[in-house]
């Protein structure tokens, strides 16, 4: 309600200054976890309060996780980060597409590094909440893949779960690592890094792929022992779009998103038989999305554009509907409702 009233004053300011905003606001509130109610879930070990992530992007930093725990968000992923500082890319680079409720972006991981990260992350330490890393290759990087075993290492003491993401479409021949060679080398890599003790590791794809692409990455994400798939990245297509900026390059994400995300999840959910749990990430803003989302394969649910056009109140509202369509359609917990549509 209050948002709707603010939202216009933000919208006058160009979308970076916003975000970086709405970071410094959230320094203002006291950080603090969700409890367990009747949405808790456990999954890859992990027990989460409720099924509603923040997805990496928003918190590059892990400035503020737990002002977002606070708001209801049940986890949170902080990311993506890189081993060394780096600027991403020029600005402007940052778009909102207001009449489709969409961004795009080529931020290209600007963040400031793995050092600054961790002395953050190590304040946090102890503190209840679930606070994922999404780890990421700098763009210079002679070898990407020991940046991600560099990055693992570094990062595991610190988070509750890994996810390496190789499906931003702002680092040239980033998703390149997706290819099947390649995929297999690099995990193999992030798992011995990872080591016997570490925490899970989640990878993160693109919907940007072809079938026989998702089931070769499903293959190798059971053959590697990978404890989650998240679903997905933004997408470079570009559906039927009616703002300005449409024609911008980077990835699309929000409202039109939605379709697509939704039917890679079904494809990763019929590719691995629902034997490793999914992550659906993509234009969900509402509580029956995300529950759609849910019923299509998802063990969670993450969103971040959509908190730019609906407010920081967005997770206790998605939270508060996935509770009455729980109760709705019968189901006593989130798990049994997994891949039951
Ligand atoms: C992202 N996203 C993202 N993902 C990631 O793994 N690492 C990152 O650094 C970023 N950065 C980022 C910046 C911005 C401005 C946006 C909008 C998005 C992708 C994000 O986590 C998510 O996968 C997509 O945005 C799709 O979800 P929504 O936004 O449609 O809910």
């Amino acid at each position: 309600m209050l948002y709707s009233l603010l939202r216009p004053a933000l919208f006058l300011l160009d979308p970076e200054p916003a975000h970086a905003l709405s970071i410094a606001a959230l320094k203002l509130v006291p950080g603090g976890s969700q409890s367990q109610g009747p949405l808790a879930t456990t999954v890859a070990g992990l027990h989460f309060p409720n099924p509603v992530g923040m997805a990496a992007g928003y918190d590059k930093d892990g400035e503020v996780p737990d002002a977002l725990l606070a708001l209801g968000f049940g986890f949170t992923e902080v990311g993506s980060i890189t081993p060394l500082p780096q600027a991403g890319n020029p600005k402007p680079r940052l778009f909102r597409l207001s009449q489709d409720r969409a961004v795009i972006n080529r931020m290209g991981f600007n963040n400031r590094g793995a050092e600054a990260a961790a002395a953050r992350l190590a304040h946090r330490a102890g503190r209840p909440g679930i606070v994922g890393i999404n780890v990421g290759a700098n763009k210079d990087s002679a070898d990407r893949v020991a940046d991600y075993a560099t990055m693992v290492r570094l990062m595991a003491p610190l988070a509750s779960y890994l996810a390496v993401n190789i499906s931003s479409p702002n680092t040239p021949g980033l998703r390149a690592l997706q290819d099947e060679g390649a995929l297999a080398a690099l995990l193999d890599a992030v798992m011995a890094a990872r080591g016997p003790k570490g925490p899970p590791i989640f990878l993160k794809v693109a919907p940007d792929l072809e079938p026989a692409d998702i089931d070769a990455i499903a293959r190798i994400a059971i053959d590697k022992r990978i404890d989650a798939l998240i679903v997905s990245n933004t997408t470079i297509s570009r559906p039927q779009l009616n703002s300005p900026h449409a024609d911008e390059s980077g990835g699309l994400s929000g409202a039109p998103l939605h379709d697509l995300a939704l039917q890679r999840l079904r494809d990763f959910r019929s590719a691995t038989g629902g034997a490793m749990p999914l992550i659906g990430v993509g234009g969900i803003s509402n509580a029956e999305q995300a529950w759609q989302r849910i019923r299509a394969g998802a063990s969670l649910v993450q969103l971040y554009s959509a908190i730019t056009y609906e407010g920081p109140g967005i997770a206790r509202r998605i939270v508060k509907g996935l509770e009455r369509l729980m109760a709705r359609d019968g189901f006593a917990s989130i798990a049994e409702a997994v891949g039951t549509e």
